[in-house]
């Protein structure tokens, strides 16, 4: 068996490594996995993730079942799994082979081919995740704007063109708008805005633009976007890509009732995981999701990597086991 191994001594793509995996959970032929931000820091060798070694990584995975005591689970079925301590605790989806945690992983959904879920992977889920924590916390279409920051990233592109399928008004924050823009207003922004616009540390309370916010970089940007966000309107933080830091004031929360709601992609509970992968299933444009879609094997991911964290890549990395 092939996977991306990291080890104490570095991380590498070995033969041979299914001796590492326990005998437990539902086994797994992993057909497609994905390159996430969290994917680029453990498999450039980064602090972060990897939180016991040897550890195979990868946070996703998309395969068929092989065998599995658990009867939920039927060999032959599809099934994707994202988070869940893959590739921090548990051995990830860089490999041809796996042991999916039965609670946790769900069925790919109708209207999703394997290859397309893995496509979407913790990205689009996650984002999937934020905007139904914004519709179910009362933002609609008619409550106003709402900002995507890190817009060109994977959890920005598919919220994007998940809000913009449900009628928002969606404004995406980019860093990249000479490269981008265009891309971003295919998928559905009807604005963009500079990241300086944002990146510079502002009043507590600033012109009230957004209803909700889906935010995946932190930061002074976070902090500049809940100073924006209007009355009683919510901002969904889920990502660290400029910064964990959160330089803002309780102002926002006292005079304007914002809601700053947590998104945790990783342990969230097996409904919200159905829930989003339907919200997915229903919202994406599978063309865009197609043209958005970069592909290597398990041999190009580790330089690929390199490009994620070095801001040379933009929208998806689809990886073929
Ligand atoms: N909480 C969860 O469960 C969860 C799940 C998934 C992801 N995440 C986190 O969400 C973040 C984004 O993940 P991703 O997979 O979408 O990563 P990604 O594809 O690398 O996208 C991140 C985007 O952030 C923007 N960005 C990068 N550096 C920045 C900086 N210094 N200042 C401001 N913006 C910057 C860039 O967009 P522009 O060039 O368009 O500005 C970039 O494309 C990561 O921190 C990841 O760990 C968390």
């Amino acid at each position: 068996m092939r996977g991306i191994v990291v080890r104490d001594s570095g991380v590498a793509l070995e033969d041979g490594c299914e001796e590492l995996l326990a005998d437990e959970g539902v086994l797994v032929e992993v057909v497609y996995s994905d390159l996430n931000y969290k994917d680029a820091l453990a498999v450039t060798g980064r602090p972060g993730v990897v939180r016991q070694k040897p550890l195979i990584a990868g946070i996703d995975l998309v395969g068929r079942v092989v065998e599995s005591a658990d009867e939920r689970w039927t060999p032959g079925q599809w099934l994707v799994l994202n988070g869940a301590g893959l590739s921090e605790t548990r051995h990830g989806g860089y490999a041809e082979l796996a042991r999916a945690d039965a609670d946790l992983a769900v069925p790919v959904p109708d209207g999703l081919t394997p290859e397309r879920a893995a496509a979407l992977g913790t990205a689009g889920y996650t984002a999937a995740l934020a905007v139904l924590r914004l519709v179910m916390d009362g933002v609609s279409p008619d409550s106003g704007p709402v900002l995507v920051t890190g817009a060109t990233g994977g959890v920005g592109s598919v919220a994007v063109m998940l809000l913009a399928a449900a009628g928002f008004d969606v404004a995406a924050l980019t860093g990249r708008e000479d490269r981008f823009g265009d891309y971003l207003r295919d998928l559905g922004a009807s604005s963009i805005v500079g990241r300086q616009a944002l990146g510079e540390p502002g009043r507590p309370l600033q012109k009230a633009l957004y209803a909700g916010v889906v935010d995946s970089v932190g930061g002074q940007v976070l902090a500049n976007a809940i100073a924006q966000t209007q009355p009683h309107g919510v901002v969904t933080a889920c990502g660290l890509a400029a910064s964990p830091d959160l330089p803002a004031t309780v102002m926002p929360f006292i005079l304007r009732g914002v809601t700053l709601a947590g998104i945790d992609s990783v342990w969230a509970g097996v409904e919200d995981r159905a829930d989003a992968w339907r919200v997915l299933a229903r919202g994406v444009d599978l063309d865009q999701l197609d043209q958005m879609t970069d592909r290597v094997g398990l041999d190009g991911v580790i330089a690929a990597g390199e490009e994620l964290l070095a801001g040379k890549r933009h929208g998806r990395t689809l990886v073929e086991i």
